[in-house]
Formats: structure tokens, C-alpha cells, sequence
């Protein structure tokens, strides 16, 4: 299969590596990489009616309500071509309107790549994350800080501490993934399209912990 028809989830609790992930892959493969979060946080910087009615639930660090996500994806999910969905679903009821929009568009799903950590490292990584919320590139002040505090490598441009990654937040957010989105392991598990990967790991062997288990379920013939 050629690399541009991988269509992913990646799933997995907050801080896990979804994002740094979706961000390698997007580069190594030219797939189109959605996440809800960024596209969420985009709403709400630019004080969209759709921003507005979800800055309460980011900043609570609830879940969006389904409708408002799924509306989102359904204008956004692309006909043409791979993906990554960092983020989405994130309930049965998400995962259930995503089967149904690839349903309609005649499109299967490679792979939900199941994400692995311990919650004490989840709530370190993400304390200590630092994010260019232009590209979405991530740096974290202890495992891969940037050359210069508070400044993008890449661009130049200033890192920010995400206003939902303060601890008590992280604790919810910890709490609403075990309760609301755990359930879609078995989900994906039933239907087949699991591979696990275990994020406690370095960030290069997580990458090449997911090629191998896309070359395994034949979603990958390159290296
Ligand atoms: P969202 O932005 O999706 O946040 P999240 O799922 O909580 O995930 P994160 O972005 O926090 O973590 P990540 O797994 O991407 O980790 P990262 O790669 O950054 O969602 C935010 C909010 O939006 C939600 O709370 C909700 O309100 C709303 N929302 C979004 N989607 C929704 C949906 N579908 N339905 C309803 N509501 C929705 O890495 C974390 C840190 O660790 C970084 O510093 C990184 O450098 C470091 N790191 C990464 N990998 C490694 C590694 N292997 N070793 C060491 N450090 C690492």
C-alpha cells in the first residue's frame, strides 16, 4: 500500500507522544495531520462561535461536547489521500461517526495506533511541555528542550505553556481519558485495527515501534 492512502488514529492518554508522533509522520509521509485540539485551540484564539461554546470544556480539560466535534471533522476529514487524527475520536459516539464518514466516502481506516504510558510520566511530560502553537512542534524543558528558552528552533518564533497543562487540569484530563476514551481499545480491538506501541520509550523508538507495527498490518511496504 502506498504510504499516502495510511489513514491513522492515534490514540492514547494525554501527554503520551500522539502530537510529536503525528507531527514525524506527517513530515516523513506527506499525510495531512488533523488534530482536534489544535483546530479546537484555533477556533478559540480567532473567538469563533464554535471557539466560544468550547473554551469552557478545554479549559476544564472536558471533553467538547460530540456534536460540535464531529460537525468539525465532517467539514474537515479529506476525501483525498492519507491521514493522521491526533485526537478524534474520542468516545464511542466519535468513533461511531468517523466509521460511518469513511462508510459514506468508500474509505477504510489502516490502523488506530494505541499509545501506552505511565500516569506519572503523562503528568511529567506534560508539565514540563513547551509548544509552537504556529506548526505545532513540541519541546519538553527536560527531554528535548530548545537550543534557546522560550524560542522555536525551527522558526524563531516564542514557545508557550498550554493554559490546560497545569497539574490540576492534567489530573482531569487523565481522569475523562480513562472514563470516556479507554473504551475505544477495545473498540478498535473488535474491529481489528489495533497496534500498540509503548510511548514510555524514546521518541525515535516510538516512530520506529509504529512503522513496524504499520509494515505488520501491511499499511506500510517502504521503510
Ligand atoms: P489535545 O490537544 O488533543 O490534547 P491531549 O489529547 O490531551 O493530548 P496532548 O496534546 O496533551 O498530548 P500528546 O499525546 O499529543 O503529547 P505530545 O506529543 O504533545 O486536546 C486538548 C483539549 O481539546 C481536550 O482536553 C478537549 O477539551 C479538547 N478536545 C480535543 N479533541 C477532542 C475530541 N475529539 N473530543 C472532545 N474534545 C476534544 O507530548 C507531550 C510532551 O512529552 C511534550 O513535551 C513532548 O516533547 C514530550 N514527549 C513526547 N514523546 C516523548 C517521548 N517518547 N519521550 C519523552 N518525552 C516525550
Amino acid at each position: 500500500m502506498s504510504p499516502f492512502a495510511l489513514r491513522l488514529v492515534l490514540l492514547g492518554p494525554p501527554g503520551a507522544g500522539k502530537g510529536t508522533q503525528a507531527l514525524l509522520l506527517e513530515k516523513r509521509y506527506a499525510l495531512r495531520r488533523i488534530s482536534t485540539g489544535d483546530l479546537l485551540r484555533r477556533h478559540r484564539a480567532d473567538k469563533t462561535p464554535l471557539g466560544m461554546e468550547a473554551q469552557p470544556y478545554m479549559d476544564h480539560g472536558d471533553l467538547v461536547p460530540d456534536p460540535i466535534v464531529i460537525g468539525m471533522m465532517e467539514a474537515d476529514l479529506p476525501r483525498e489521500n492519507g491521514f493522521i487524527l491526533d485526537g478524534f475520536p474520542r468516545t464511542i459516539a466519535q468513533a461511531n461517526a468517523l466509521g460511518e464518514m469513511l462508510r459514506r466516502l468508500e474509505i477504510p481506516l489502516t490502523a488506530a495506533v494505541l499509545f501506552s504510558a505511565e500516569r506519572e510520566e503523562l503528568i511529567r511530560r506534560l508539565t514540563g511541555r513547551w509548544t509552537n502553537p504556529r506548526s505545532g512542534k513540541v519541546y519538553h524543558t527536560l527531554y528535548s528542550p530548545p537550543k534557546v528558552v522560550g524560542v522555536d528552533d525551527e522558526d524563531g518564533g516564542p514557545l508557550v505553556q498550554r493554559a490546560d497543562d497545569t497539574l490540576e487540569t492534567v489530573t482531569n484530563r487523565l481522569d475523562v481519558y480513562e472514563r470516556d476514551t479507554r473504551p475505544l481499545i477495545e473498540f478498535y480491538d473488535t474491529a481489528g485495527l489495533l497496534v500498540r506501541v509503548d510511548a514510555m520509550r524514546s521518541v525515535d523508538d516510538v516512530t520506529a515501534q509504529i512503522m513496524q507495527a504499520l509494515r505488520a498490518v501491511g499499511g506500510l511496504a517502504v521503510s
